[in-house]
């Protein structure tokens, strides 16, 4: 099995998906250049049947993103399909993304038909996208909740039929990391021909776990992730890019595989998806959140100054930080405020330091952060 993870980024479908987004055309491509940076494998660029603007963007970004696979989503219609091949034409090499649910919940529900019935869509849809491409994805939604034995049928039939790459979406967020992790585990194992198909995860975070579930998927044999920058994407939102790549980087150890992402973009690409799209990244977001790489206790202030790694397990210039940042509280220590006081040229003899750190207390009960400001005047009266 391969040791490279293929990263699919939805960023501009699943996650433009999110309530309240929406990203021109222009604002698609700005993204998309910088996902070509980071070094994704694949971009899901929209779907181009639901309407002129996101037909518009898949086809721009087809015309200009090169060294990148674009993909297009449809449901399994023809005409969807149709329509997503036409968008896709110009791309150096472009993906048809295709599939329909396959959970008990789905089929009696949304799409009101049969296993059997839902099956023979399903196929009809890969060999009608076949015609346009060799790079056919399947997606079955709702993967997570689904009947395990009805998924493997899927699976072979979909493959037969010209699937290049398989889709098990935890599309509810349903899912705990050991199941998600069995169910990609025992499609490879039981599906004869798996070993024609890549294996991809795609989750939600409606209950906090799509990274967890996306690394045990990785470790069930799936070897692409689906992800957005920051996270984004309907309701509590999808996987989020940087926390799968650094898990995968930081803890290579333990999972033996890596993706050809460059880290040290990812703060900037956070930054520019959070300013297009309006969402705020929240402050303790593990890998980019603005605490990050912050220290505000004495006793972690202390052991940071002394030797990074007492702290901190990702080093913040590999993601494109500037540094570990020393935050002043009323919890930071001596170590901390000398350290800051001599950043900004100030050293003081024992004596005088031990009067400002006094001082320096009192200020911080009243403060959330003492900052350089409260500083220059604590040590200049
Ligand atoms: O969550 C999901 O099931 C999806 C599919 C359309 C791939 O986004
Ligand atoms: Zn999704």
């Amino acid at each position: 099995m391969s040791d490279r993870v293929l990263v699919f980024d939805t960023t501009l479908r699943d996650g433009e998906q999110s309530p309240g987004v929406r990203l021109s055309v222009a604002e698609k491509l700005e993204v998309g250049h910088q996902l070509v940076k980071l070094g994704v494998d694949i971009i899901e660029a929209g779907f181009p049947i639901s309407s002129p603007g996101d037909f518009e963007s898949v086809n721009t970004l087809a015309k200009n993103l090169k060294g990148v696979t674009i993909c297009g989503l449809t449901r399994a219609r023809e005409k969807d399909i149709d329509v997503a091949a036409e968008a896709l034409k110009p791309a150096e090499r472009g993906r048809i993304h295709t599939g329909l649910g396959v959970s008990e919940n789905h089929l009696q529900h949304k799409l009101r038909m049969s296993k059997d019935e839902a099956l023979e869509t399903g196929v009809k849809a890969v060999k009608h996208a076949k015609k346009y491409t060799d790079d056919i994805e399947y997606f079955m939604e709702d993967s997570g909740r689904a009947d395990p034995e009805y998924v493997f049928r899927v699976v072979e039939a979909v493959i037969a039929a010209g699937a290049t790459t398989i889709n098990v979406p935890d599309t509810t967020g349903y899912a705990t990391p050991a199941e998600y992790e069995n169910l990609i585990r025992n499609i490879i194992h039981n599906v004869p021909n798996s070993d024609k198909a890549v294996f991809s995860c795609h989750c939600h975070d409606d209950l906090g776990m799509a990274t967890a579930n996306t690394l045990g998927g990785v470790l069930g044999g799936a070897r692409q992730v689906e992800v957005t920058i920051n996270g984004i994407g309907e309701r509590a939102g999808n996987t989020s890019l940087e926390e799968v790549v650094m898990a995968l980087r930081i803890r290579n150890d333990f999972y033996k595989v890596d993706t050809n992402i460059d880290a040290h973009d990812l703060l900037r690409i956070s930054r520019m998806v959070s300013r297009l799209t309006g969402m705020v990244v929240q402050r303790n977001k593990a890998v980019v959140g603005a605490n990050a790489y912050a220290h505000s206790s004495g006793i972690h202030q202390d052991g940071v100054l002394k030797e990074r790694s007492t702290y901190e397990i990702i080093d913040p210039l590999m993601v494109g930080a500037e540094k570990s940042e020393i935050i002043l509280t009323a919890r930071s220590g001596r170590h901390g405020l000398k350290h800051r006081l001599a950043e900004m040229g100030f050293n003081f003899p024992e004596g005088r330091f031990e009067q400002i750190y006094e001082d320096f207390l009192k200020v911080a009960d009243t403060k959330k952060e003492v900052d350089e400001d409260d500083l220059r005047l604590l040590v200049t009266h």
